[in-house]
Order: structure tokens, then sequence, then C-alpha cells
């Protein structure tokens, strides 16, 4: 790129955070630093903040403000939404039910859960990435405690349809007799999506505020009221008991203000970036042979781009992209380092070598026309080039 620029189309690793995030923030680590549960005016300020920051995330998630837990971020908010709920719902039975394709914070919970004598199905998507509801209503029983399913899809961007499967969960609760809980990693979905707990008829979701620029390490857990639920981090007893820890009062500021900026921005964000997402994907599409579109074709997030290139492999594809100045991912940021294929593209029906192969671009607001069509270039000439190489 000229002039020593970048180009970012990682949006769903990390976001850079909005300026106007970083000023409210700033008074919080310097001024008013005192700890909340302070009795004398700065600790009550910074109390104040925590207040005004849970009523913004609870009108934005449509929820009482008694419901928002802050946590460090996504990861935590699905360890505490997992392995709270069935601690706290274990008279009811040990079953779980999730999918194939979740984030490794969800997966990893449920395999740690494996180990301690829960049963956890995982329900595999259809070759878009959608799960199909009524796999969840024939494997749903008496038993089961939780059902996990991500709102938007991390890797390939596919949206879930979690009020239906909202119903069928509520439908058979009142079978059993108990209520058979619901939560959804909504961390991919806050900047595009109408995330309201009622609509999506959840009981617990989680949020983490880098994706949608505001700071790291700090996220939000939504626990529907009078829903069984053990803390899994005991100490002081903030956040009525469930989430211990003296607050990060500079994040839960800084989060709630990215969340007030998103609520004006969201329309115009969404067209911007589906115009520039479809541009990318036709162009992909049309100017290099052998390629796969990962992901349902429009049951997708407006910002995900997530292609296979036949006989090549994602290392040296990121490598050269990095060399033109794009930062781009393949897979979910969490794995690159690891050299298993994705779970996301293999639960999908994708060969492990044609999974190697991937690349996700995933585009923000500030990206234009102009970097889409410079990234196309560049990826037609490095795809070819790539093919072009003798394999060893
Ligand atoms: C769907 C999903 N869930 C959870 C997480 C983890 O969030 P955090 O990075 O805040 O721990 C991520 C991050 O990539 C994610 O994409």
């Amino acid at each position: 790129m000229e002039n020593n620029q970048y180009i970012y189309m990682d949006h769903a690793a990390t976001t850079s955070v909005h300026p106007e995030v970083v000023e409210v923030m700033q008074p919080y680590f310097s001024e008013y630093y005192g700890n909340p549960s302070g009795l004398y005016s700065m600790a009550q300020e910074a109390r104040s903040s925590i207040d005004q920051s849970r009523k913004i995330v609870s009108n934005f998630l449509g929820c009482r403000p008694s419901e928002v837990i802050f946590t460090s971020g996504g990861t935590e908010s699905d360890n505490l939404a997992i392995k709270g709920s069935v601690f706290g719902n274990t008279f009811n039975g040990k079953h779980i039910l999730t999918t194939s394709i979740e984030h490794h914070a969800v997966l990893n919970s449920c395999y740690q859960l494996e180990q301690m004598g829960f049963e956890v199905e995982y329900v595999n998507p259809n070759s878009d990435g959608l799960i199909n509801p009524q796999d969840i209503a024939d494997r749903i029983n008496e038993k089961t405690v939780l059902v996990t399913i991500m709102l938007v899809n991390n890797e390939i961007g596919t949206i879930q349809p979690i009020s239906k499967i909202s119903e069928i969960i509520k439908q058979k609760s009142n079978e059993y007799g108990h209520d058979v809980i619901f939560h959804t990693d909504a961390v991919q979905a806050i900047e595009f999506e109408e995330v309201d707990v009622k609509k999506l008829g959840v009981d617990l979701l989680s949020i983490s505020a880098h994706k949608f620029g505001g700071p790291k390490g700090v996220g939000v857990l939504y626990v529907r009221r009078n829903i069984p639920f053990e803390a899994l981090q005991v100490g002081g007893g903030q956040e009525r008991e469930r989430r211990s820890g003296t607050e990060n009062v500079p994040g839960i500021v800084g989060l709630a203000k990215a969340i007030s900026l998103l609520d004006y921005r969201k329309q115009s964000s969404k067209k911007h970036c589906r115009f520039l997402r479809d541009r990318l994907i036709q162009g992909i599409s049309n100017k290099i042979p052998d390629t796969i579109l990962n992901g349902h074709p429009t049951i997708r997030v407006d910002n995900n781009v997530n292609f296979c290139f036949e006989g090549i492999e994602g290392e040296p594809l990121l490598v050269g992209l990095d060399f033109s100045g794009i930062f781009a991912s393949s897979g979910s940021a969490c794995s690159s380092g690891s050299l298993e294929p994705s779970h996301v593209l293999t639960s999908i029906g994708r060969s492990p070598q044609l999974a190697q192969s991937s690349l996700r671009l995933t585009i923000g607001h500030n990206n234009t026309e102009k970097e889409v069509d410079f990234v196309l270039d560049k990826l037609v000439e490095l795809v070819s080039k790539l093919r072009s190489m003798p394999t060893l």
C-alpha cells in the first residue's frame, strides 16, 4: 500500500478503540481512581459511573440493570454462563446441548464439564454453517439443563436462528416442568445484529467490548433474573455476588461508551460493510478460479468474507498479504499459530487440506472501496503466484 499505510481487515479478531471511548476512560485511571466499594466521594464517583454504564448496557440489551454482570471479556462470560448455570441447576439433570462450531471458550468449557461427568452433545451445522432448529428439538431431553449456541459465527459469519431455537426450548421446558436454560455467545453480533435478549428469547448472553470499538479485557454477561446460577469467582461479593473482584472501572465506562456510539452508527455501518463485503465476495468469486465461499451466502454477518483457495495453504497467503500491508486472518485469531485445521471448516464439510487454505477478511466501518479493490488485486496476484510454485 502507498505511503506505508496498512489495510486492517481483521475486525472479527479485534477493533481499534474509538477515540471518544479513550477520552471517557481517561479520568478513571488518574482522577476518579477510587475503589468503587469505598464510601468517600471519589470512590462514589467510580460507583456511579458503573451504575450509569450498567443502565446503558441494559437499555441496549432490553433487560434490567440488575441482570447485567461485568466480566473480563467474552471468554469469561462464556465460561461463567455455561458453568455458572449448570452448577446451579444440577438437580434438573446433567445434559448439555451445543454445536460443533462454537468458539473455543464454549467448546473447552464443555470439554471440561464432560470430564466432570456432564453429558454434552455437539450438533453439526449444514454445509452453509446453519444449525437446523429441528436438530435441537430432536436432541433435547428431560435431563437437558443448558443449550448454548452462538448468534454469529466468528469464522464464517453465519447467523443462527436463535429466536426459533428459543421457541423450541420454551416448549420443551413446559413439557419437562423445568427451565432448560438458553445461552448465546453474541460476541460477534453486537456491531451488526439486533441484540435484544427478549426478542432473542435467551436467558444468558455474552459480549466482549474489544469487538466493537471498546477496550480489551472487559465484557458483559446478561443473566436473566431468577435463573439458577452459581458464581465461579468468589471474594468480595461484587456484581451482586455473581462475579467477585474489584471492578475494571475504566473498562466498564469504555464498554458503555462503545455501546452508545454503536447505537447511532449501526445502520450506516451495516450498509457500508455489507456493500464492501459483497464487492469482495463477488470479486474473489469472479477473478480467482477454484475458490469456495465458506458460510451462508446471505444469512451471514455484514462484515465477514471467508474463502478456501484450492491448491494453496492459508499461511503463506497471510504472509504475502502482510508483506503488502494487508492484515487478515486464517480461521479464528485465537487458533492461529496452531496447525490444526479449523474445527468450523471441517464441521461444514471441508477436508482438512482444504480447510488449511482458508482466508478470513472481516471489514470495519473505516475500510474503503479503494482498499477492497487493492486487496482484491493483491489476492489475485498472490493466489496465482502460490499456485504456480512447485510443491515440495
Ligand atoms: C464468538 C467469540 N466468542 C468469544 C470470544 C472471546 O472473547 P474475548 O477475546 O473477549 O475473550 C471471541 C473472540 O474472538 C469470539 O469471537
